[in-house]
């Protein structure tokens, strides 16, 4: 044990030890990787979402030296939150975060915050299916990352790990499963954030032709705690107020912490210019709510919301907006989205890092459990 370092970062100096002395050059290869990831300084963009917050968790804990962006000061209560369902007192490895003021539109702040930073995990999106925000969407997502690209170039970063999402994905054929290899139609009724995730990837493809060192994770809808005004957090919020519909398609779904480990692991590793399926389970939506009422210890959604409703429904919401400036709620592609049935293959990760992902189930239930904490059902 060495004093004064963390200590994932003794236990990895052990295996050192213990590798030299079994001779093994591969592991022993692996471990220097551990060791170079270490020593660094790691940027985690978009620090306040959710993913890039359970990340900062876990890297806090994990001993590292991080800097993370955020537009604005509120919504670094979004990590507070993600921070507080791991443990009350997190305002220890909250402050060991330094925070830079970043818009990754604009170039200069986003090249300061990459000095003497070794290694990436972009997670800044503007995740929107709304078909009005196409303009903004597509000029943080495709801008946002081939700035992010160039600037990891000129500053010689060592590895950058891109969030993607399976929106960039193909339709097979004859509803096989889909893999890695389905590629994405542009002449598919795409949705505009399908849309600009796929030019996102382009722009991490078009660094690595420029030698830039790059994977990428393609999760399918992720299941995290802290964040519950939208995404996955927002169905528990649905489904605690009492949510009465479920719809007829399926969902690929993975639990946060299986995202961020295959992150870690994926950025250490020396597996480059590849990307991951990350998607633990195939669910159908009524079998994913009825779960997640299950463990609220609410009433289940017991009606189906068909297609032909589905259909009337985001007209309504489009006739809404209109009339009344209100976000999209239900878009065209998302009341598609949630009539269709897809079935995922994870096993290209689960090969390449000996993976085995958690059950949903229990993702499930640990969600719940920090939902009524921070929404005890008497308040
Ligand atoms: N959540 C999911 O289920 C899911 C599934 C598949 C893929 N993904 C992908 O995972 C990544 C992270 O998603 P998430 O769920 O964490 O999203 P999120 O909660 O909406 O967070 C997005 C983050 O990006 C930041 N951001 C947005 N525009 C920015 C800009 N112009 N400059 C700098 N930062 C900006 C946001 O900052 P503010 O807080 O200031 O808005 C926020 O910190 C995204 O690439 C998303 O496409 C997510």
């Amino acid at each position: 044990m060495l004093r004064g370092l963390p200590r994932n970062q003794n236990i990895f100096f052990n295996e050192c030890l213990v590798s030299l002395h079994r001779g093994s050059l591969l592991k022993f290869n692996a471990i220097i990787l551990n060791i170079h990831y270490f020593s660094c300084m790691i940027l985690v963009t978009g620090g306040t979402g959710l993913v890039g917050a359970h990340l900062l968790y876990r890297l806090t804990s994990d001993g590292e030296t991080i800097r993370a962006t955020y537009r604005t000061e509120k919504k670094l209560q979004n990590t507070k939150n993600v921070f507080s369902c791991y443990t009350k007192n997190f305002d220890k490895l909250f402050n060991k975060i330094e925070w830079v003021k970043v818009d990754i539109l604009d170039v200069p702040s986003l090249d300061t915050a990459l000095k003497d930073v070794t290694y990436v995990y972009h997670c800044a999106a503007f995740v929107s299916f709304e078909p009005n925000k196409h303009q903004l969407i597509r000029r943080i997502n495709i801008e946002g990352t081939a700035n992010l690209v160039n600037l990891c170039i000129t500053n010689k970063i060592t590895k950058l790990c891109h969030v993607s999402s399976i929106a960039t994905l193909g339709n097979p054929i004859h509803n096989e499963a889909i893999d890695e290899e389905t590629i994405w139609n542009p002449e598919d009724d795409n949705s505009i954030y399908g849309i600009t995730k796929y030019g996102a990837e382009m722009e991490v493809w078009r660094g690595t032709q420029e030698g830039l060192n790059a994977v990428i994770v393609n999760p399918g809808v992720i299941i995290g705690g802290g964040i519950w005004r939208y995404g996955s957090g927002s169905i528990f919020k649905k489904i605690h107020k009492g949510q009465r519909y479920y719809t007829s398609g399926s969902v690929g779904v993975v639990p946060i912490k299986d995202v961020i480990a295959i992150m870690i692991a994926l950025l250490k590793s020396d597996i480059t210019n590849q990307r991951y399926i990350l998607i633990a389970e195939n669910w159908t939506y009524k079998t994913f709510m009825q779960a997640i009422a299950k463990s609220l210890k609410v009433k289940s959604p017991y009606k189906i919301a068909k297609p032909q409703l589905l259909n009337i429904m985001w007209r309504l919401d489009w006739l809404k907006h209109k009339l009344t400036g209100k976000r999209r709620v239900l878009t065209k592609h998302l009341a598609h989205t949630l009539s269709t049935n897809k079935n995922y293959d994870n096993s290209k990760i689960c090969n390449a890092l000996n993976y085995e992902f958690s059950p949903v189930i229990d993702c499930i239930s640990e969600v719940s459990t920090q939902y009524l904490y921070q929404f005890p059902p008497d308040l």
